[in-house]
């Protein structure tokens, strides 16, 4: 089925200049970008977006590395696309990515890892609405 996931080029990716390369991957698996911003995410912006893992012993790092400079956050639609998008970015731990994977050719770190993406339809519905409004979306 047709479905929407969000994405994030995280502050690393921005910095190495491949954010056209991440898109291309995603456009290759015909996964389509209908919204798309850069932001610098703000300390309540990136606290609030990942209000889920507040209690982790890493939440501390992952706010202060997703505020550390701007990132790019999209909205793709295409079929499948949360598995699909999740297949394409490889396992959070850049270390355990697959070969070919974003993670596995850009990612250097478990913080720095170049892309978030949503990890389930609740997530995806959740992610999508706390950057997009439903007119910043434009489905073709
Ligand atoms: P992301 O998909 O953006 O969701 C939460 C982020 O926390 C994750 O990617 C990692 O960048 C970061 N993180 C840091 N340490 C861990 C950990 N031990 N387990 C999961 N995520 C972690």
């Amino acid at each position: 089925a047709t479905e929407r996931t969000l994405s994030i080029i995280k502050p690393d990716a921005v910095a190495k200049n491949v954010i056209g390369e991440i898109i291309t991957r995603f456009e290759k698996a015909e996964l389509k970008v209908v919204a798309a911003k850069m932001v610098h995410l703000s300390q309540e912006q990136a606290e609030g977006f990942y209000a889920e893992h507040k209690e982790r012993p890493f939440f501390g790092d992952l706010v202060s590395f997703m505020t550390s400079g701007p990132v790019v956050v999209q909205v793709l639609e295409g079929d499948n696309a949360i598995a699909k998008n999740r297949e394409l970015m490889g396992a959070t731990n850049p270390k355990e990515a697959d070969a070919g994977t974003i993670r596995a050719d850009f990612a250097s770190s478990i913080d720095a890892n170049a892309v978030h993406g949503s990890d389930s339809p609740e997530s995806a519905e959740r992610e999508v609405s706390y950057f997009f409004g439903a007119d910043e979306i434009c489905p073709r």
